[in-house]
């Protein structure tokens, strides 16, 4: 890419000694610079609470990217050059004074300020008063936060209104790291530029779809944290809504930010509400007992370092989530996330209606569906299960479902995919905000959220257990099951 192509700006990352930034965002910032993406002329400061120099900040990044880069992707030539580029302050984010060095440091740049939150949400606004008390913030400003965004409706208002008061909505940009996964944006590509599949998507067409997002990984010393939360604000509120909203929503007018918004925020808005009476039919939540991972033992969440033995927070969530609008009436969406399950997966499955008359042989009949499979990781791609006439003189006209398949990395020769930050980061510099979560986008997601844990608050039956190792308890399949179906894998 020629250089002037390339955005110009100065990134300013607060937390820059935290986990986020050592194991995603700054390998990420390296793999921009070995693709030749990031400008010649940027900067990076780290600002952190510990007393280090640059050349200390510097030694300790070097660590952090010989950890977190494969070693084949550890270029020293590129190493060298961008860790030029790093310079770091070492400030109490308290501290108005130390904003000055900050102000210093930006002093004679006429270049674009990003400033990365790395930070827990409850200091968002107190970051962004005194960068604007230190006059740090301009009208080219753009501001990256991470979620949570709050852990309901109103914390998350709170939480906005603050960024508000210092930054309009076009300057803001809210994480969603599924947003910058490269097969969460195929599906827009899948969508809209297919006719085959955008004429076939709706209810006429499709009987069901699943998302499913499996996670190996237990709680990782993150119990404090997670335990607050629990799997439905970690993970569903932000991340299997998102894949939702891009499975469900109308084709927008085009690929501008808001006309993308606008159309996810249309879905959000036509979730059925799930009342406490729809609780049985409607939602699993689980917990994960002690079981097995890669055949070695592993203690259950409750025994999890700094556990408090009586939790009843969930580690799984199945649910049967409804659109109520003309396009998908009548089309269950099953959701299920959980830790600790057999594998580390996560994939959409649209299942087709079958076609109005069958003729084939009647013991074939289960099969005449056609699935479209999109997976998202591990081996990104997307299938298409077709029926097909069985070979051979002696089959007759038996059916045969197979797969028409295209592996990302095998179709496109790609030797690596790029992690999502490395593309959020991209776009962040490029001013583009389709792949970031709009305030409205936030609080319609709490708002429906906020209604299943008052449902299951008012029921107040605790989670149900399943063994590390499993795919969550036996409920999540008692409850497809009750529909006439079955999870993808079990099928
Ligand atoms: C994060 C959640 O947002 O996403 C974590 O807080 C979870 O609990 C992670 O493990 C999963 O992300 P990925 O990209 O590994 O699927």
């Amino acid at each position: 890419m020629k250089e002037k192509e390339k955005a110009q700006c100065d990134l300013a990352l607060f937390g820059a000694l935290g986990d986020l930034a050592q194991r995603k965002l700054f390998p990420a910032l390296y793999q921009l610079e070995r693709a030749g993406l990031l400008h010649g002329k940027l900067r990076l400061l780290g600002l952190a609470r510990e007393g280090l120099d640059a050349s200390g900040f510097r030694g300790r990044l070097l660590e952090g990217l010989r950890t977190h880069v494969r070693k084949a992707e550890q270029d020293e030539a590129v190493i060298e050059r961008f860790l030029s580029k790093v310079d770091y302050l070492g400030m109490d984010f308290s501290d108005q004074e130390s904003y000055q060095r900050l102000a210093a440091w930006r002093q004679s740049s006429a270049v674009p300020l990003i400033v990365y939150m790395a930070t827990p949400p409850a200091i968002y606004g107190m970051i962004g008063e005194r960068l604007s008390s230190a006059g740090c913030v301009d009208a080219e400003t753009r501001v990256v936060v991470e979620k949570p965004i709050g852990h309901d409706l109103a914390s998350s208002e709170e939480i906005n209104d603050q960024l508000a008061a210092y930054f309009r909505e076009s300057q803001l940009f809210r994480i969603d790291h599924y947003l910058g996964k490269e097969t969460v944006q195929n599906l827009i590509a899948l969508r809209f530029a297919n006719n085959l599949f955008a004429s076939q998507w709706d209810q006429d067409h499709i009987s069901h779809v699943e998302v499913t997002v499996a996670e190996k990984i237990g709680i990782e010393g993150r119990w404090g944290y997670f335990d607050k939360a629990g799997q439905l604000r970690d993970m569903v509120q932000n991340h299997l809504l998102q894949l939702l909203c891009l499975i469900a929503m109308d084709p927008p007018a085009d690929l501008s930010s808001d006309s993308i918004r606008d159309e996810k925020v249309k879905v959000l808005k036509a979730l059925r509400p799930i009342t406490p009476d729809m609780m049985e039919s409607h939602l699993v939540r689980g917990q994960y007992t002690a079981g097995s991972s890669d055949g070695q033992a592993v203690p259950g969440y409750l025994e999890e370092e700094g556990a408090n033995a009586g939790s009843p927070t969930e580690t799984f969530v199945a649910l049967k989530a409804e659109i109520a609008n003309w396009r998908w009436s009548g089309v269950p969406f099953y959701l299920r996330t959980g830790k600790r399950l057999p594998e580390k997966l996560s994939q959409i499955i649209i299942h087709f209606k079958p076609a109005p008359h069958y003729i084939f042989d009647p013991d074939q009949k289960h099969l005449a569906n056609n699935k479209l499979i999109i997976r998202l990781q591990p081996d990104e791609g997307i299938s298409l299960q077709v029926l097909t006439k069985a070979q051979g003189l002696d089959k007759g006209m038996r059916l045969r479902q197979g797969p028409l398949q295209l592996n990302f990395s095998e179709a496109f020769n790609a030797s690596r995919v790029p992690d999502a930050y490395e593309r959020l980061l991209w776009e962040v510099m490029k001013g583009n905000q389709y792949l970031f979560v709009r305030r409205d986008e936030v609080e319609y997601a709490w708002r429906w959220v906020d209604r299943v844990i008052a449902g299951w608050q008012e029921l107040g039956s605790p989670p149900k257990r399943y063994a590390a190792g499993t795919w969550g308890p036996v409920a999540s399949i008692a409850m497809i099951t009750r529909d006439g179906r079955s999870w993808y894998e079990d099928a």
